[in-house]
């Protein structure tokens, strides 16, 4: 008989928003939306970007708060509660949880490798030929492997034994604890960065710059996919896991203002993170006497490139304190997002098995260890790079698309919507039907034609066909294999699937 021992539950309410939030807040806030605020029209892109937030991004966290809630499961559990049929989706997140794990991981072991060169500026004074020749020392192709990094494997090895202990832990003692002592520190951290970096000399310029809005932008329709692009991967939708961590919910929570919080927080890290990054490159840009401009960057450019440039600018004392802080923020709001991508996989199998949670996780940790591996050779942003293109554009949002559409219309958005209000104090009408069953779905679409036809007529990044197809291609077509192979194999109990929701006695055990 399930019980709560064994599906693991929250120890109280705090534990489950600041583990939601753990999830949301990660990399992508911190490296990816300062970038987008400025490129996209600065201060016009908040248009595009709240009208995302209300018409997918909080409809669909509702959505799968009150999914994961409902029917008590992980991502192919509750589909299969839903309707038999819909299992082999579940298992597309449980996936591709995976696979955006391996490469999470070894971002966040570059992190670890600086957080420690912070101390005696071991990017030299060259960080860009650093990071590229000496760090990662990047081969010249996707097919070439070249050379192994120890010093990322070793990383690597570190940030999969972190995260293993947490799941091996469980939900209340590992997961939750480490995100009541993660997400404050992550958020003190960063006030620290924020303060610094708006009082450094030339912060104005680089506030200015990003704020000064552009509204001749918000006629680019790239302008709005990547509003709702950012939305989807900061609030770590359409992977599951927020429908895991809703499963550990007790019976009775108030769903709908937990899903509000959730995106406020969010989206109050995200300005945080924008204006602390801002302001250091407004120093950077005033130092080096260029425009904001050139000193403008994302990604692995931002955070192993120009900060590195301007922690060097920043002198002995400050440079190293805000290095160190600026890698361990990375590290934490990495390591909270990793640990709920690890809880969708992990939670998938148990349920499907019935197999322990220890052995499940070692397991998902020594699969994750290796596949992160491949990318501790000198191919490995290469792939990193082709393989995080084909999870955003494609299989999140295509995951999205199917998830509004099935739930919204097969299980019933109305329903959904009458298990939340039952249990919340803030109602939600039935604009939430609409946004559920059409504008999310048609939006999405929307993104996914056009980045087919993009893909098609310009490749991407200039990338050999045959490493898009290798990486990327291939990658989703093994993940909808692996869901329909999975989905024919019984799951371990029956009488697991018999009933769904919590109308029945079966997994009613757990009253607050
Ligand atoms: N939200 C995380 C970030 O912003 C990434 C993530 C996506 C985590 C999907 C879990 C699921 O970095």
């Amino acid at each position: 008989m399930e019980n709560n021992q064994e599906r693991g539950q929250w120890n109280d309410k705090l534990g489950f928003l600041l583990a939601v939030i753990g999830s949301a807040v990660g990399l992508g806030n911190i490296w990816r939306y300062p970038y987008l605020l400025y490129k996209d029209g600065g201060g016009a892109f908040l248009v595009p970007y709240f009208i995302a937030i209300i018409t997918a991004g909080i409809p669909l966290v509702l959505l799968e708060y009150g999914f994961g809630h409902k029917f008590r499961g992980s991502a192919p559990l509750s589909y299969t509660r839903a309707n038999r049929k819909f299992e082999w989706i579940g298992w597309v997140p449980a996936f591709a949880s995976m696979v955006i794990l391996s490469y999470y991981c070894v971002i966040l072991s570059w992190a670890a490798n600086y957080l420690i060169k912070s101390f005696n500026f071991g990017w030299s004074a060259d960080p860009n030929a650093y990071f590229f020749d000496s760090f990662l020392q990047l081969s010249d192709g996707p097919f070439s492997f070249s050379h192994f990094s120890w010093p990322i494997l070793i990383g690597i090895i570190l940030i999969w034994g972190i995260n293993w202990y947490y799941t091996y832990r469980g939900v209340s003692s590992g997961i939750e604890k480490v995100n009541k002592f993660m997400m404050p520190t992550l958020i003190v951290i960063m006030i620290i960065i924020v303060i610094r970096g708006v009082t450094l000399e030339g912060a104005t310029l680089g506030l200015n710059a990003l704020f000064t809005p552009d509204f001749s932008r918000l006629g680019d329709i790239r302008v709005w996919l990547d509003a709702y692009g950012q939305v989807f991967f900061s609030l770590s939708l359409a992977m599951g896991a927020l429908i895991t961590y809703a499963s550990y919910l007790p019976r009775k929570t108030d769903l709908n203002n937990s899903a509000f919080i959730t995106a406020f927080a969010n989206c109050g890290f995200e300005f945080l993170a924008a204006i602390g990054v801002f302001g250091i490159l407004g120093f950077m840009a005033t130092q080096q006497n260029v425009p904001i401009d050139d000193v403008v960057t994302q990604s692995v450019g931002l955070a192993f490139v120009a900060f590195p440039q301007v922690f060097n600018l920043m002198g002995a004392f400050w440079g190293k304190v805000m290095g160190v802080l600026f890698f361990a923020s990375l590290i934490f709001a990495g390591i909270t997002s990793s640990l709920s991508l690890i809880e969708t996989f992990t939670s998938s199998f148990i349920d499907k098995t019935g197999a322990d949670r220890k052995k499940v996780a070692t397991v998902a940790a020594i699969i994750g260890l290796l596949l992160s591996s491949m990318y501790a050779t000198g191919a490995g942003l290469y792939l990193l790079d082709i393989i995080d293109h084909y999870v955003n554009a494609y299989v999140i949002v295509s995951l999205g698309m199917v998830e509004a559409i099935l739930i919204g219309w097969a299980v019933g958005a109305s329903k959904m919507r009458e298990h939340a209000n039952a249990i919340s104090y803030i109602r939600l009408g039935s604009w939430w039907d609409i946004m559920i069953k059409f504008v999310t779905p048609v939006v999405l679409a929307i993104m996914l034609v056009l980045s087919v036809v993009e893909e098609v007529r310009n490749g991407y990044e200039g990338y050999p066909t045959t490493a898009l197809l290798a990486y990327g291609v291939l990658m989703i077509v093994v993940l909808v294999v692996i869901g329909l192979v999975l989905s024919k194999r019984p799951w371990h109990d029956p009488r697991m699937v018999e009933h769904s929701g919590f109308e029945h006695d079966y997994y009613q055990t757990d009253e607050l």
